[in-house]
């Protein structure tokens, strides 16, 4: 971790950070549970353990004054009908928002509050888009050879909350209609139990 003001460069090309403190890579193993198509994630992960997405991170203390971020990367694929994508989360203090910039490619940001409001916003090179306190999150490459790139800024005390999204999924997908990306209802979307 940097101490003092720090600057880095994003090479036009890719985008990798010409300084960062983390890479972490999460592979298609890491998604069990969370594709709709469970037959078709079965019978991809039997044949290769594929690189979904990748996130540098520049990191810093984790307290409310500090501004975490860093780059993410979503590779262009699918499991059945939907795009390869995040695991998406709740930031563990539900009232902290997060910047997201896009460098690259297409997509979408789904998202959810645990009120039951939800929102789909389309993702693309030039596009600013604000994901306020409490709206969870999960980012969908639809493109079919160009990777997502995003800048992400959010505070550092936000922390994450994977496991509700793990246990409940969001409650809409974006997937593959002929081509064309679709939102529709998740069928296996489980509202927690008090709903
Ligand atoms: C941080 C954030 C992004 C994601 C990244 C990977 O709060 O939202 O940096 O961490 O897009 O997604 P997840 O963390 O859901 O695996
Ligand atoms: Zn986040």
């Amino acid at each position: 971790m940097k101490k003092g003001p720090f600057s880095f460069t994003l090479d036009t090309a890719n985008f990798i950070p010409s300084y960062f403190d983390n890479h972490i890579q999460r592979h298609l193993s890491q998604m069990k549970g969370q594709y709709l198509d469970q037959e078709a994630y079965q019978e991809k992960l039997s044949q290769s353990d594929d690189l979904l997405y990748e996130v540098y991170e520049l990191k810093r203390p984790e307290v409310a004054g500090e501004i975490l971020h860093g780059i993410s990367i979503v590779h262009p694929g699918k499991v059945g009908r939907e795009y390869y994508m995040t695991k998406g989360h709740f930031h563990t203090v539900l009232d902290t928002a997060e910047i997201y910039y896009t460098l690259k490619g297409q997509g979408y940001m789904v998202m959810e509050t645990p009120e039951g409001d939800w929102a789909v916003e389309k993702l693309k090179a030039g596009s600013v888009l604000y994901v306020p306190p409490r709206w969870a999150h999960r980012s969908i490459n639809v493109d079919p050879e160009e990777d997502l790139v995003m800048f992400f800024a959010y505070p550092g005390n936000a922390g994450h909350d994977y496991g509700t999204i793990e246990t409940q999924g969001f409650r809409k997908l974006v997937l593959d209609a002929d081509g064309e990306p679709e939102i529709v209802d998740n069928p296996r979307w489980n509202p927690p139990e008090n709903e």
